[in-house]
């Protein structure tokens, strides 16, 4: 059994009170992953922006706005989890400013200057320990296969799943997985729950078990040490 923390969703980044920049993303593949991996047994922690869907409620969920929350929940979350499946799509650019108030309109055109937020998954990927693993998602338009590689390495993953734009908000996904080497590992396709028990299976053959047998996962160092006290 493994301790799993799972991104989803999209987050927020405000401009004021009222108006903000997103992602179009549902929440569902994250939900369907969680499914999938508490099937087989595993505990999961889903650290999630704002969705419309609920989550499995053996599921832990910790609720976040903006890119930054979501990265101060994963530094928190991630040190008592085996693996990170990264399925959320965060905001990539906040506004530099955010104004206290609504932003009234005077007919002129409104210039915004954006600057990047933090990459979770590159962040916690270059401190990561020998013993956790990270899977990412990547959802390209062209040279899909070479720029996921590209950020598999970039965010120091061990999987990279790669979905078209065609899975945002859609029930369905079709996805390709990809290993350090850049060879395809499996391809699947199908409503998002039939597809995360995929990508699960994958997780589980690729890094739950070879990883299990040199590390002890964090649910067992969790269970012994609740044995002691
Ligand atoms: O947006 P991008 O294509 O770079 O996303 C690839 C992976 O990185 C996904 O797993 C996504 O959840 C993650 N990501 C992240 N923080 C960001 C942007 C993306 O963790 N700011």
């Amino acid at each position: 059994m493994a301790r799993m923390m799972i991104t989803s969703g999209p987050t927020r980044q405000y401009l004021d009170p009222v108006r903000y920049l997103t992602n179009g993303s549902s929440g569902r593949m994250g939900r369907s992953l969680a499914q999938a991996a508490l099937d087989l047994g595993h505990q999961v922690v889903i650290i999630s922006g704002p969705v419309e869907i609920n989550y499995p409620s053996r599921a832990e969920v910790v609720p976040v706005v903006s890119t930054e929350d979501l990265l101060d929940a994963c530094q928190r979350v991630f040190p008592g989890c085996d693996g990170l499946i990264a399925a959320a799509a965060p905001c990539d650019y906040r506004p530099i400013r955010v104004a206290s108030h609504k932003i009234a309109k005077t007919g002129n055109p409104l210039e915004l200057q954006l600057i990047e937020t933090p990459d979770v998954v590159a962040t916690l990927g270059s401190t990561k320990r020998p013993d956790q693993w990270i899977v990412g998602f990547a959802l390209e338009t062209e040279d899909q296969r070479l720029r996921a590689l590209v950020k598999l390495e970039k965010k120091s993953c061990d999987l990279m799943v790669l979905n078209g734009p065609a899975a945002m908000n859609s029930r369905r996904n079709q996805v390709e997985i990809i290993d350090r080497k850049g060879s395809l590992i499996d391809a699947l396709a199908g409503p998002k729950e039939e597809v995360a028990r995929g990508i699960l299976q994958v997780i589980q053959k690729r890094l739950v078990a070879p990883f299990q047998s040199c590390f002890p996962s964090s649910a067992e160092l969790a269970a012994v040490a609740s044995r002691q006290n």
